[in-house]
């Protein structure tokens, strides 16, 4: 290898910067460049979609609910979809069932704002019935951008509709529920969606088991 190649190899980006500089080049990158932190890409991934109309979903909603929390999270939580009060405020998880979520996160000491928050679909499903396939694969693809963006540690699917989607499996919850499933960079947990809570509080009990289990993962992981 000729001498300035091997040069090149072995400086760091710093003396290069500060090569470039000396030959004249000021600035790299520009004005107004901004490094692309995972908080930024969720805001653009927002500005690119948040006018989606792409399904049915889009003609009846207030908000496209995208989602909130933490842009580093290692636990990441997904619903099924915006009921009424998350289509009025935009947020995920804020009406009844969100509250027993935001219960349930600080029974096993997670903060709210310290997991992120999402849901399969990000628009209403009208009367609040289940997204339909079609809506689902449409949506999908926000939901793999987020975790790619993201990178958690575990995902917990709150219900059959999550569970069977992250796990593309077509079966129960009863199937999926209290183990852990390894994907590509992290593990799907699967346990009750709380709006089901709501109706049946005899869940809760196994509800509380699988958050103790989810939180021993965590703890080992992180
Ligand atoms: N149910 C969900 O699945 N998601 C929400 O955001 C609210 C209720």
């Amino acid at each position: 290898m000729n001498k300035a190649k091997n040069f090149e190899r072995q400086i760091t980006i710093e003396q290069k910067l500060e090569l470039l500089k000396l030959s004249g080049i000021d600035e790299v990158f520009g004005k107004n460049f901004i490094p692309e932190n995972s908080k930024n890409l969720l805001k653009k991934l927002f500005e690119e979609f948040q006018n989606c109309q792409k399904c049915k979903l889009s003609k009846t909603r207030n908000n496209f609910v995208i989602g909130e929390g933490n842009s580093d999270a290692e636990i990441m939580f997904v619903g099924e979809g915006p009921g009424m009060q998350e289509d009025i405020q935009g947020k995920p998880f804020v009406g009844s069932a969100g509250k027993l979520l935001t219960k349930m996160l600080k029974a096993i000491n997670l903060e709210r704002e310290s997991v992120y928050i999402t849901n399969v679909v990000k628009c209403r499903p009208p009367q609040n019935r289940n997204p339909e396939a079609d809506e689902i694969s449409t949506c999908i693809p926000i939901l793999y951008k987020q975790i790619e963006i993201i990178q958690p540690k575990i995902i917990c699917a709150l219900g059959k509709v999550a569970g069977n989607l992250l796990l593309k499996k077509d079966t129960t919850l009863g199937n999926m529920r209290g183990k852990f499933f390894q994907k590509e960079n992290y593990k799907v947990f699967v346990t009750y969606h709380p709006s089901a809570l709501l109706y049946h509080p005899q869940w809760k009990k196994p509800t509380w088991e699988d958050l103790q289990m989810l939180m021993n993962e965590y703890k080992k992981i992180s």
